[in-house]
């Protein structure tokens, strides 16, 4: 099931916003992140106007500007076009936004972009193409697993990770590790034989 992101941002962030917020306050810290590798006493306040990052994405980088305030899931959806993660819930309950954050899922709308900055995201456009699903993408399709399809994205994201750690689940760890995943259609019956499906064909 998605995660709710690490509480630990990257290297480059996280020392330099501990010191951030013993020098200069709570109050401030709200609109502004500091500068890689500065020391406190000379720290740059990034934002609230918007900064240059670079993000991987599906194994390629991506240069986009962004207020610091800006959640992974925006500047996927609204910065670089991958619309694939859904907006639905914007706290974590959904599992819509389901993207990999190094491996691992996670709820992007709980993330800011500038967290992701050195890691490994992949939405659900890298898992496969139109022309070369994955095998739960070609799954979900065969066993039509979806109504409206606003969560399946999300679903398939989780499934291709829940399968990545356990290839053989049983029917009640699939319901365990798509948990995370709502769907109002109510099609978890044909989401679940089509999580077993992809298992079977990987093999
Ligand atoms: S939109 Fe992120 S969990 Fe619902
Ligand atoms: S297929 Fe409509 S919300 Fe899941």
């Amino acid at each position: 099931m998605p995660k709710h992101p690490p509480e630990n941002p990257p290297d480059a962030f996280r020392v330099s916003r501990r010191a951030f917020l013993k020098t200069v306050g709570v109050g401030a810290a709200a609109t502004g992140l500091v500068a890689a590798g500065s020391r406190p006493a000379e720290a740059t306040i990034l934002g609230p106007d918007a900064v240059p990052i670079s993000l991987t994405i599906n194994g390629a980088t991506q240069m986009l500007t962004v207020e610091p305030r800006v959640t992974l899931l925006r500047a996927l959806r609204n910065h670089l076009g991958l619309t694939g993660a859904k907006e639905v819930c914007e706290r974590g309950a959904c599992g819509g936004c389901t993207v990999l954050f190094d491996g691992e899922p996670i709820c992007a709308c709980l993330m800011l972009a500038v967290d992701a900055v050195g890691h490994e995201i992949t939405t659900v456009e890298g898992l496969g193409s139109p022309e070369q699903l994955s095998p739960v993408q070609a799954a979900f399709v065969e066993c039509d697993a979806l109504q409206c399809g606003f969560c399946t994205p999300g679903f398939v994201v989780a499934s291709t990770a829940l399968l990545k750690h356990n290839p053989h689940p049983s029917l009640e760890e699939i319901k365990a590790g798509l948990a995370g995943n709502l769907c109002r259609c109510g099609t978890y019956s044909r989401i679940f034989e089509a999580v077993q499906k992809a298992a079977q064909q990987r093999g």
